[in-house]
């Protein structure tokens, strides 16, 4: 079996990164990290990924100013660099133009720390708990030239409770997030998502369990 070669994008700390990484350490796993990048000289998923003998590049957006197509450009050059076949963007935290998402249609995976489509955009924790929401989550899914839309692979679910505060709910989701990525890079390494009229079909069905956490009954 031939793993596809996979580029992570982050902004940040990268801990949705470091879980692909350690995903992938599985022989038996899909896909391989072979590239992170990040937008940011200082983002500490780099280090992280270095440590782990992975091929880092920046691509700062701040050097081409307004020229999106431009750094979008520098960024295709380290994607095609490195023979990727799938990208993954981690707190990526840059919009991407519609030139680029339709080239990588279908091959570009973008997490959401909420159950889209509820809460797009930022804030998502402090929006679901001004909004008293019960069920709250992350969400797996193709990137489409519209933010935080596009064919939904994968979603994870944790309870809301009374006394939670933004930071409470943050790290629970993300444990979620950790655990619904590798998933949902497996489901799209191995080709078993499809996308039919705006939805994943994943082995043929639209939601199969194997893309759902749901919250322990707490
Ligand atoms: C994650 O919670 C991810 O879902 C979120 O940023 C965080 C990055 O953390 N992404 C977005 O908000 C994208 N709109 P990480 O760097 O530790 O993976």
């Amino acid at each position: 079996m031939s793993r596809k070669h996979v580029a992570v994008l982050i902004s940040g700390r990268g801990s949705n990164m470091a879980a692909l990484i350690e995903a992938a350490k599985d022989k038996n796993y899909p896909a391989e990290i072979v590239l992170v990048v990040s937008n940011r000289p200082d983002a500490g998923g780099l280090l992280v990924a270095q440590a782990d003998g992975i091929a880092t590049e920046v691509v700062d957006h701040l050097k081409f100013g307004k020229d999106r197509a431009a750094f979008e450009r520098a960024l295709q050059a380290a994607l095609a660099k490195h023979r990727i076949d799938i990208v993954c963007l981690a707190g990526f935290m840059r919009l991407l133009t519609a030139d680029f998402v339709n080239q990588w249609q279908n091959r570009l995976l973008n997490i959401h720390p909420a159950l889209l489509p509820a809460f797009k955009g930022l804030d998502t924790h402090k929006r679901a708990l001004e909004a008293g929401v019960k069920i709250h989550g992350a969400t797996v899914h193709f990137v489409v030239a519209e933010m935080d839309s596009g064919p939904v692979i994968a979603q994870g679910a944790v309870s809301v409770r009374d006394d939670d505060t933004e930071a409470a709910l943050s790290l629970r989701v993300l444990g979620v997030e950790h655990r619904i990525y590798p998933l949902a890079l497996k489901l799209v390494a191995e080709g078993r998502v499809r996308v039919m009229d705006g939805r994943c079909l994943i082995d043929g069905v639209p939601v199969p369990d194997s893309a759902q956490l749901v919250p322990a009954a707490d």
